[in-house]
Order: C-alpha cells, then structure tokens, then sequence
C-alpha cells in the first residue's frame, strides 16, 4: 500500500488522470472530473502540453545538439517521458528529473530506465530551493556544458512573480552559455473564464496552488534569454509536426531560449 494520504487529491496524480492515465485515486479523479466540468478543453490542453514537452526536447536533442536535461516538475511517468525522447536521438544523454512529489518518486524506478550509454537520476526536491537542486544534479550533469532546463507547467505553482523569475533566473546563472529553458505555463488570457474557473476549483483541494499568468507575464520569466522561433505561443502552435496539432484546444502558454 502506498504510505501517502491517498483521501487528499495531489496535482500530479489529477494530471494524470487528465493525460488517461491509471496512477490515481478516488479523490483525484473527482477533482479531475469538477475541473474539467469547468473546462471541457483540458483534456486536449494537457495531452497539447505533452506533445510540446515531446517536441521540445526532440528540438532540443536533435537540432540545438544538448545531451543533458534537467526536468523539474517532472510528474508521473507518462508517454515520451525526456529521456526517453532524447536517448531516440542520442542515446548518451543525461537526464535528471526532479519532483517534490512522494507519488512521483514513488515511481521514479519507470523513470530511471536509461540506455547504458547515458544516464537518468531522480532528486525528491522542491524547485523553489534550486541550490538544492543544482547540487544534487551536478553528481549526473556537467554544468560546464549545455544543459537544457525543462520547466513544463510547472512554474504556475510559484505564484509570486518576483520569485518565479528568481527560481529560472538561480537556474540559468548556474548553467553553461549555450544552455536552454523550456517553460509551459497555464494562461490566464486563454479561454480566460473557463480557467480562472477550473484553477479556482483544484486551489480548493490542492497543497499545491496554481497561478495562471498571461503570455506577457510567461515571456517575461524568459528575460536575459533569447527565445527560438516561434516564441511564446500556445503550445500545440511551438513547431507543431501537423496542421491538425498546432489546432489543438490548449490553454498553455509556451517557448524555448537559450541563455546566450
Ligand atoms: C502538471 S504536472 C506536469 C508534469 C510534466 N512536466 C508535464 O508537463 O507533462 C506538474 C508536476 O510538478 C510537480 N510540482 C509542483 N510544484 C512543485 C514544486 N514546487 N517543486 C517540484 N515539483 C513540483 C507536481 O508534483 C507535478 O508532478
């Protein structure tokens, strides 16, 4: 039995029920069930900001030439998890995934499956201690060289501003030039109304809360970076593979830069 409260919803367990996945609970899927209620376009939100985290990584991997992943906000392992993406392309890369989550660590085993060239770690922490989390990470990544730090909506849980660009900011100062940042965040100037909705009911059961920000906001957490093309967009729109995925419904902002 898991040793963790499982009457108390927890965001990475109603996110995947949102995704389809079979890692939840009663508590979880009734919140996952009142939210969608108040945003019937979740659903295909969340499988968008998936498919971004997908084609973000395979950029990263396959175009900018990175081999070293820091993944903070990870969640529980789903389809094309990074280092599953990344090793496709080189299977010498690194990756480090980070939660604050017991569930998520609890499961951190599907997450470790490395190819034998590269390597994968998993860090219980919390990203608003990112020294903790450098720390932990330089054991499996050389921060001498690039590094892409993959924030995939999970900076809408900081909720204060200053301290969400000092989160990215601590984060980026300590990687090499060369380096990126991929962050997705829940907007608050798509589908306004139904999200403000769906964020107010999952605030109410959730330790975790969430903030929408509006893209200004989003892009402004890129600050001192330089965004690749297309910038910050709605996710299913960042170099979408097919006309049919950049006209997903998706309530995510999202983008990719390079520290230069
Ligand atoms: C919505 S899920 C996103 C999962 C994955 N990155 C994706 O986009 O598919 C958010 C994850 O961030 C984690 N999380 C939330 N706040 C966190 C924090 N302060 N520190 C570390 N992880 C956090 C949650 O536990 C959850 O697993």
């Amino acid at each position: 039995m898991p040793d963790f409260d499982t009457s108390v919803p927890h965001i990475a367990r109603v996110y995947d029920y949102w995704l389809g996945g079979k890692d939840n609970f009663a508590a979880d899927r009734e919140l996952g069930k009142r939210t969608l209620q108040a945003y019937p376009n979740l659903v295909f939100s969340v499988r968008a900001n998936r498919a971004f985290l997908t084609r973000t990584v395979r950029f990263l991997a396959a175009q900018a030439g990175i081999r070293q992943f820091l993944d903070i906000g990870t969640g529980i392992p789903a389809n094309n998890n990074t280092h599953q993406v990344a090793q496709r392309v080189a299977p010498g890369s690194r990756i480090v995934y980070v939660d604050n989550d017991p569930i998520v660590l609890s499961h951190a085993r599907a997450l470790l499956t490395s190819k034998p060239e590269g390597a994968c770690a998993y860090i219980d922490a919390d990203l608003r201690d990112p020294d903790k989390i450098l720390a932990s990470a330089a054991d499996t990544l050389d921060f001498t060289r690039p590094v892409a730090v993959m924030l995939v909506a999970v900076m809408h849980f900081i909720s204060d501003d200053a301290e969400a660009s000092a989160i990215v900011n601590r984060l980026t100062d300590a990687c090499a030039p060369g380096s990126f940042v991929t962050i997705s965040h829940a907007a608050s100037d798509i589908d306004a109304e139904q999200q403000t909705e769906m964020v107010r009911r999952l605030n109410q059961s959730v330790a975790e809360k969430a903030t929408l920000r509006d893209r200004v906001g989003v892009t402004r957490l890129f600050d001192g970076l330089e965004l690749v093309e297309p910038g910050v967009v709605r996710v299913a729109e960042w170099r979408p593979d097919s006309q049919l995925e950049a006209a997903s419904p998706t309530g995510l902002w999202g983008g990719v830069a390079r520290k230069p």
